[in-house]
């Protein structure tokens, strides 16, 4: 059972001084994370990295549960990059199993909860039962309205970008569209993303300062916070401290300070 402050009554982080207030208001209407450091956290235990991952597998269940919790409509995690298929093909296995387990035993509580499951990424390349359970699960929980969970697997942002241009360049090779009419509206209406807007936060675990070829596009004006702690360590009072952070900064979207205080 997971444990959360109940937000509507008391809004004080557990863990923060009084004066760090957490504003329901202010929450970030899409939360990505690189859920990174399962490997790490295994070897510090003597344990295989494959443990580490089912460890972040917990994570994952009690953070999406708590997303849902505090209403967070949108969560975007990384769960597999294009260029994890040059892991260890054991590990690569595992972490396929982990996946399969974690979609039989949650869809229950997509289900109760109203989350809806969706894939941004080259999910064809899946083993195919994974792909199948993957898509199936997809299906059955494609009615769930109160938070969307977009599991990036077998995920390039490059390779996003790429489709993304070869797709509206056939278009102008059929006289279905002028080159002149592509502009960044369009591009992002023909991403994996298209229905959603851009994330406003980007969590990284395991201290790593880089994007992995996460979201490039989508991550033009993103907020970026570096956690030091391993992924299956990173539970609900981390994400609140993740919160928290973004809530006391201020994005300017290369506006100055004053005109953006106006806006708000
Ligand atoms: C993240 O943890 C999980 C995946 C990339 C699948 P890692 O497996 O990258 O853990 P480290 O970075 O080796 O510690
Ligand atoms: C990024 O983590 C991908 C996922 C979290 C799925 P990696 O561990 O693969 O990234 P690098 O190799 O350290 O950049
Ligand atoms: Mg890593």
């Amino acid at each position: 059972m997971v444990t959360v402050p109940d937000l509507s009554k008391d809004n004080t982080i557990p863990g923060q001084p009084a004066t760090d207030r957490f504003n329901v208001e202010k929450l970030p209407h899409h939360l990505a994370i690189i859920m990174d450091g399962n490997g790490r956290w295994a070897q510090e235990r003597n344990l295989s990295r494959i443990e580490g991952h089912r460890a972040g597998a917990e994570s994952v269940r009690i953070i999406v549960r708590t997303c849902r919790k505090i209403g967070i409509p949108i969560l975007t995690l990384y769960a597999f990059s294009k260029e994890n298929w040059q892991r260890p093909g054991r590990e690569v296995q595992a972490l396929w199993r982990l996946l399969s387990r974690y979609l039989k035993s949650e869809l229950d509580e997509m289900t109760k909860h109203s989350i809806r499951l969706n894939a941004i990424g080259d999910i064809q390349e899946l083993p195919k039962s994974v792909n199948r359970l993957l898509v199936d699960t997809m299906n059955k929980t494609s009615a769930n309205s109160e938070m969307l969970l977009n599991l990036a697997l077998s995920y390039s942002g490059r390779t996003e970008i790429v489709r993304t241009a070869q797709k509206l360049a056939a278009a102008c090779v059929a006289n279905q569209l002028e080159p002149a009419e592509i502009d960044e509206v369009m591009f992002s209406q023909n991403l994996y993303t298209s229905d959603m807007p851009d994330p406003d936060l980007l969590i990284r675990t395991s201290g790593e300062q880089r994007i992995s070829n996460f979201l490039l596009w989508q991550m033009a004006y993103t907020e970026l916070y570096v956690s030091p702690i391993y992924w299956p360590d990173f539970r609900e009072a981390q994400l609140m401290e993740a919160l928290a952070d973004y809530q006391r900064r201020e994005r300017r979207f290369g506006k100055t300070g004053e005109q953006q205080a106006k806006e708000v």
